[in-house]
């Protein structure tokens, strides 16, 4: 077996308006039955052979593959989030929002209607850091897959039914405010703050040309505005990635 289970991550007798028996059963039913689905799966995949399997079969394992892998990885996250007061957001946390999305009031607007959109479609609404553009982003996530290459969820909420039907019905608004006013905010901070160290993708860098003189961008438009001639001569120019280009 090669994906362990997590233990559960929130104490489910303390939360506010959402029962414990709901969290005990999303955790030993839907997060326990996508590990299992995620260790079955990475056995098949290991059995066969690369060489011989046909493509079609090797591409619906590997989607099941990830798709399994992101639903435990979100529960993880999901389970994780809960067990706080959630109207109280530490300073840091809530300067990064107001920062990202004008402010916390903003944010929790945005957040929750982006639940109440998935509540027929079913999927996770997430508040992820993208360490590429420095920034945090609230994003919807259906198929358990996760939608943003090298993003870092730091807040998950399970908008698929079984997170809420035993205590909500069909009430997902009042699922949602209950989760809203059980978010754990110290350990998303916490989560945030290991998020931000995350460096981004690293510039291409081109030794061989290092002796090139290099210009900017701006000075190459700048050029062009005053019609100096750009000519008789190969001309690098560096974006702000650093990237050279001719
Ligand atoms: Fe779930």
């Amino acid at each position: 077996m090669k994906y362990r289970i997590a233990p559960l991550f929130c104490r489910p007798w303390t939360l506010n308006g959402i029962s414990a028996r709901l969290i005990e059963s999303h955790y030993e039913n839907n997060y326990g039955g996508a590990l299992h689905r995620l260790n079955a799966l990475t056995e098949e995949l290991e059995r066969l052979d690369p060489e011989t399997t046909p493509a079609h079969v090797l591409g619906r394992l590997k989607r099941e593959e990830s798709a399994a892998l992101n639903s435990t990885l979100l529960h993880e996250l999901y389970f994780a989030s809960l067990g706080g007061d959630g109207r109280a957001v530490p300073e840091a946390m809530a300067a990064a929002l107001a920062r990202d999305f004008g402010s916390v009031a903003r944010w929790r607007k945005e957040f929750i209607a982006l639940a109440r959109a998935l509540a027929d479609d079913q999927g996770w609404a997430l508040l992820t850091w993208l360490p590429r553009d420095g920034w945090l982003i609230n994003l919807s996530a259906t198929d358990h897959r996760q939608s943003i290459a090298g993003g870092i969820p730091i807040l998950a909420l399970d908008m698929y039914e079984h997170a809420y039907h035993l205590d909500f019905g069909a009430n997902a608004t009042a699922y949602i405010a209950s989760f809203m006013r059980n978010i754990e905010w110290a350990a998303v901070q916490g989560r945030y703050e290991d998020a931000v160290k995350v460096e981004p993708p690293r510039p291409l860098v081109q030794k061989q040309f290092a002796d090139v003189p290099a210009i900017s961008v701006e000075e190459v438009t700048a050029m062009l505005a005053a019609g100096t001639p750009v000519q008789r001569q190969i001309i690098w120019f560096t974006d702000q990635t650093g990237s050279h280009h001719l």
